[in-house]
């Protein structure tokens, strides 16, 4: 695990990163933090892409859960609705609008036989995910591009059909990553996907409510959690016809919901992820930070994964806020 962590990262870069990213959630501002959303995001995950891949596995996002169904199982299982409900087929050409390091991509392109391109901001997770694809022997259906999704390097009209999945929470304003997967949908085609959002029990004059909505903001490296009806109105404003929207959070088994293995410990996975698994972690990985295993920072970087997670946890029984906002919109 010592050469798990922030391999991508010199010493002198993590601190470098660790001290922009801190600042930029101290001055606690918003505007500032928009400003600057996709450098922050990309620092982020210099940051993060290893403690993912160790917590999580290859898919970065949670999922409603059935009784009966393990984690692993939800997670593919969330993939697979957005093929189905995309309607994909072998030959389509597919954008996914922030792969992280491809685990929807590889499940996706499985289980359709379709062609799926992701864009992530990150570099890092270019070369991880390319590797996986290799590894996996599905080079010919799965490709990673560095780009930001604000700005895409595609061509309009050159995709059948586009999802996301917890990525776009990360722009400043929705309308900027929508639009661009507008622009280079052909006309007809599908987008779907899964937002971060707060919901309709989040209340702005609630102390409590902001301190949480900050916490998830700030372990999770966003510019600004907004309403479902955001999202709505966004994919409306750029000219996509609104098919479909809800939460999705009520899905799960109420013995299992969405954040069950950020709090408990069940698989090895949930293990790593839940309290008891990152205070293990959290030791593990300040052992090999005095003994300069890993890079100085690395600490702090599992520190603020542990804030997030306890953001999130809190946020959900609040019932403020949703990691599963379905959308399904078609380009007229
Ligand atoms: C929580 S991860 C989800 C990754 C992937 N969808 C999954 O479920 O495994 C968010 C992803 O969005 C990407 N992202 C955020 N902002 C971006 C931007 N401006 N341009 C491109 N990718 C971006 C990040 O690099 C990261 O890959």
């Amino acid at each position: 695990m010592a050469k798990t962590f922030q391999k991508s990262l010199s010493e002198e870069a993590v601190k470098d990163v660790i001290g922009s990213y801190t600042r930029s959630f101290d001055e606690q501002d918003e505007a500032a933090r928009k400003a600057k959303s996709s450098s922050l995001t990309n620092d982020y995950y210099d940051l993060v892409t290893d403690f993912y891949e160790y917590g999580w596995g290859q898919s970065f996002h949670f999922a409603p859960r059935h009784r009966g169904e393990s984690v692993r199982e939800s997670i593919v299982r969330h993939e697979h609705r957005l093929a189905l409900r995309l309607g994909l087929t072998p030959g389509m050409k597919v954008l996914d609008v922030g792969c992280g390091v491809g685990g929807p991509m590889r499940n996706i392109a499985r289980i359709s036989g379709a062609h799926v391109n992701g864009i992530t901001i990150n570099q890092y997770q270019v070369d991880r995910g390319t590797r996986h694809n290799e590894k996996e022997r599905l080079t010919d259906l799965c490709t990673l591009t560095q780009g930001d999704f604000t700005k895409m390097p595609f061509e309009a009209g050159s995709f059948d059909a586009a999802y996301t999945i917890e990525a776009c929470c990360h722009a400043a304003d929705r309308r900027a990553p929508f639009g661009e997967v507008f622009r280079v949908l052909k006309p007809g085609a599908y987008f779907a996907g899964y937002e971060w959002c707060l919901t309709d029990g989040y209340d702005a004059a609630n102390e409590h409510h902001r301190r949480v909505k900050l916490g998830v903001e700030r372990g999770d490296g966003l510019p600004d959690l907004v309403h479902t009806s955001e999202i709505d109105r966004s994919l409306k404003d750029v000219g996509f016809e609104l098919l479909e929207a809800r939460d999705l959070v009520g899905e799960s088994h109420p013995e299992t919901p969405w954040y069950e293995s950020l709090r408990s410990g069940v698989s090895l996975q949930g293990f790593r992820n839940s309290r008891a698994g990152a205070f293990v972690t959290h030791q593990l990985v300040r052992v090999l930070e005095t003994f300069k295993l890993s890079p100085r920072g690395t600490v702090d970087t599992h520190q603020m994964l542990r804030g997030a997670q306890q953001a999130l946890v809190e946020s959900a029984k609040l019932g403020i806020f949703t990691p599963m906002y379905f959308f399904l919109a078609r380009k007229p």
